[in-house]
């Protein structure tokens, strides 16, 4: 996608994968959630389709600055706002969505590569969307 390339500077590609290029994902009210992960894909885009005071974004980056002698982790919280637009390094940010308790969210992730860089494992869209076991950890 060129906006996306030119946001990041880089030749991105959307994810050669079919099960996970683009997915909805819905959390519903009572306890919608996803676990703490890094991503697989370099550049993940989130499409907000809800507005939610609840189920947050949250996200970990490692940080570092000459004028500090330790790097440090920096915390955050993107809460959804419809239409908006978030756009992650998400092999280099650990997030989560925090549960929802009342409200819906809905958002849309378009997972992006860089073109010389997609590699997938290729067990791993059966897992997470199908919930194969991955064959290196079976016997
Ligand atoms: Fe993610």
């Amino acid at each position: 996608m060129p906006l996306i390339s030119v946001i990041t500077h880089t030749d991105t590609v959307v994810s050669p994968y079919p099960a996970s290029d683009v997915n909805i994902k819905a959390y519903p009210p009572g306890g919608g959630t996803l676990g703490l992960h890094y991503d697989t894909n370099g550049i993940t885009v989130l499409l907000f389709l809800t507005t939610n005071q609840e189920a947050p974004l949250r996200y970990q980056v490692e940080r570092s600055h000459p004028s500090r002698k330790e790097p440090w982790v920096e915390h955050g919280k993107v809460h959804a706002r419809k239409g908006a637009l978030l756009i992650m390094q998400g092999r280099r940010v650990l997030h989560d969505c925090e549960p929802t308790l009342n409200e819906q969210k809905f958002s849309v992730v378009y997972n992006y590569y860089e073109r010389h860089d997609t590699y997938r494992h290729p067990d791993f869209d059966n897992f997470v969307y199908y919930g194969a076991r991955p064959s290196r950890l079976e016997g």
